[in-house]
């Protein structure tokens, strides 16, 4: 996949929008942490930190699973702004637990928050299985693509092939929906045993697997979003 990496992405992501907020779910060695700015208030969710790069001083690290976190904490409070800037969602690799950091996230989330998700496009079927098979591992978070495509028209997804595995940008967010949390157990189901759609992601392919994807160029990008950042 040619182009920024997604850390390189991210990291323009801080740059261009300067979030007042931030909040990253999966957030390992700290490598997509330490990109958010001194002055935007971070929060960071993980079980199980490795943390091995200098976090600001303006994050918290909450080592506790990202269902635990919604469950027990105010999103918003933790953050100590007004409003959800930006998100990141790079946690556990199933579809269902990554669809529900996206339930939970838009529940902060306004019409101009953005919200990237990693892992939505798997170069080759065996890191996208369910059961991790493979040293890198997407799991099948790929699904939630396929899922918002389906259940939420109302949302502007697009998707960006930037290595390794592609991001999913999501703006338009709808903290009063309820779809996806009515229908919950049924949709996991719809999904849950769906293999990916091709073994090896071929370039020329990318359009028939799914809908928007943009070219991975920091302009086409700013493009994309533009109308959820300038509301
Ligand atoms: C791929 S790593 C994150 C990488 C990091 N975002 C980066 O770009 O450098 C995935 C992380 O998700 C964490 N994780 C697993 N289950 C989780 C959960 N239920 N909630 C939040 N994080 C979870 C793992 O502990 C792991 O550190």
């Amino acid at each position: 996949m040619p182009g920024d990496d997604y850390l390189a992405v991210l990291a323009r992501f801080h740059e261009w929008l300067k979030p007042e907020s931030y909040v990253e779910i999966g957030v390992w060695h700290g490598d997509s942490l330490a990109l958010a700015k001194p002055d935007t208030r971070a929060v960071g969710i993980d079980p199980f930190p490795q943390i091995q790069t200098a976090i600001g001083s303006r994050a918290r690290l909450y080592p506790i699973p990202s269902d635990v976190f919604f469950c027990a904490h105010d999103l918003l409070h933790e953050l100590g702004t007004p409003r959800l800037a930006l998100s990141f969602i790079d946690g556990l690799h199933l579809f269902e637990q990554a669809l529900m950091d996206f339930v939970n996230v838009e529940r902060y989330s306004d019409a101009r928050t953005i919200v990237l998700i990693h892992d939505c496009l798997p170069v080759v079927r065996c890191m996208a299985a369910r059961e991790r098979e493979t040293g890198y591992w997407c799991g099948d978070v790929w699904k939630v693509a396929m899922c918002l495509t389906k259940y939420r028209p109302d949302l502007t997804l697009s998707v960006l092939p930037t290595y390794p595995s592609g991001l999913l940008i999501v703006t338009g967010l709808n903290p009063g929906s309820s779809v996806l949390r009515e229908n919950f157990p049924a949709i996991v189901a719809e999904y849950r045993d769906q293999p990916l759609p091709y073994d090896y992601l071929d370039s020329n392919r990318l359009l028939d697997v799914l809908p928007n994807v943009i070219p991975n160029d920091w302009e086409r990008i700013v493009q994309a979003v533009s109308p959820a950042a300038a509301d």
